[in-house]
């Protein structure tokens, strides 16, 4: 291995360098190659790893066990209910526990603070499978993914986030733009806007790699001559469902539409999410929203979701090529 990440947590986004997560970028780069031409070869065997969900998931979970899978690895899939953790048992105390039986921990769960103290008392690395405030794993995969899509180097692709701006994506999104060095725009109203904690992380990444950053409530001047134009749920997990009147109301203007793509002046703009996305009926939350409020798509409407521009399964492909990087960088063998 040229490049060494061995023992290492993917607790934030910005817990790597630079050039560490363009390690990650380049490794899962290799591997989804090897496992297209059928050449992989197995750098997880007999490697214990556990996935912690106190939140539901499809992607995520998927990603790890398939990742595991091919690798080699064992997995232990412990759901939102089927544990002690967090009802008998602290986080602390868990993680002494599991730290004993597994060489990796994936997390995935509300409060930061609960991945953080898994990684500082297990004493095995331990992977950020989304918390409140961060979603480090989508992030490799999401820089991936435009990183296929696109002819320029990285740090000259330019990218907007619409929508809610201060969750664990749009605050993922403005990170991870400024450590790439890239051109990213956040838009969202302003009570929506990531709080001087995270705009702090963000714009000190900026000026140490020559990224360009602009938080602003216009959409429209957002997407100005972007390449990508992501967007996220207007109301994530662990959200009241009293949040959408209010939520709605503030994210309406933000919605990713005709009038949105057009207004990016680039006939090549795409469409990116991190899934699950409302774009029709077709769920129970659509439906809901639906007969309450009239709307038929929420965050993105489903002529752009249906059009060729959204490249958002591609992107939910990578998150197992890129979780499978993160696993053989850290603990595979060498
Ligand atoms: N994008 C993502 O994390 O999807 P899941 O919630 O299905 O894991
Ligand atoms: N912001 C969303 C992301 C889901 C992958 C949520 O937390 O529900």
């Amino acid at each position: 291995m040229a490049f060494n990440l061995r023992n290492r947590s993917l607790l934030t986004v910005q817990d790597y360098t630079q050039r560490e997560f363009q390690y990650l970028l380049d490794l899962a780069r290799d591997l989804k190659r090897a496992r297209y031409a059928g050449t992989e070869e197995e750098r997880l065997k007999g490697k214990e790893i556990v996935l912690i969900f106190e939140k539901t998931s499809t992607r995520t979970r998927c990603a790890f066990e398939v990742a595991c899978h091919d690798q080699g690895a064992h997995v232990t899939y412990l759901d939102p209910t089927g544990s002690q953790i967090g009802h008998k048992e602290s986080v602390k105390d868990t993680a002494r526990v599991l730290g004993r039986m597994f060489d990796a921990i994936e997390f995935r769960g509300f409060s930061q603070e609960a991945v953080e103290d898994l990684a500082k008392y297990s004493g095995v690395p331990v992977y950020n499978g989304l918390t409140d405030e961060y979603h480090p794993t989508q992030m490799v995969a999401d820089v991936m993914t435009m990183r296929e899509h696109s002819d320029k180097p990285v740090h000259d692709i330019k990218y907007a986030y619409v929508g809610d701006t201060r969750s664990n994506m749009g605050h993922s999104l403005m990170i991870v733009g400024c450590l790439m060095g890239m051109d990213v725009r956040i838009a969202g109203p302003r009570e929506l806007w990531p709080s001087e904690e995270y705009q702090t992380i963000a714009r000190a990444l900026e000026a140490k790699y020559g990224a360009r950053l602009t938080i602003t409530d216009d959409p429209k001047e957002a997407v100005k001559g972007v390449d990508f134009i992501h967007t996220d749920v207007w109301v994530s997990m662990g959200e009241p469902k009293e949040a959408w009147a209010e939520r709605i109301r503030l994210l309406k203007p933000y919605q990713v539409n005709a009038a949105l793509i057009e207004a990016s002046g680039n006939p090549h703009v795409k469409f990116m999410h991190c899934l699950p996305a409302f774009h029709n009926l077709e769920t129970k939350v659509g439906q809901e929203i639906h007969e309450h409020f009239g709307l038929e798509g929420m965050e993105v409407t489903e002529e752009v979701f249906e059009s060729e521009r959204n490249i958002a399964f591609e992107q939910a492909e990578n998150r197992m090529h890129t979780i499978k990087a993160i696993l053989v960088a850290t603990i595979g063998d060498q």
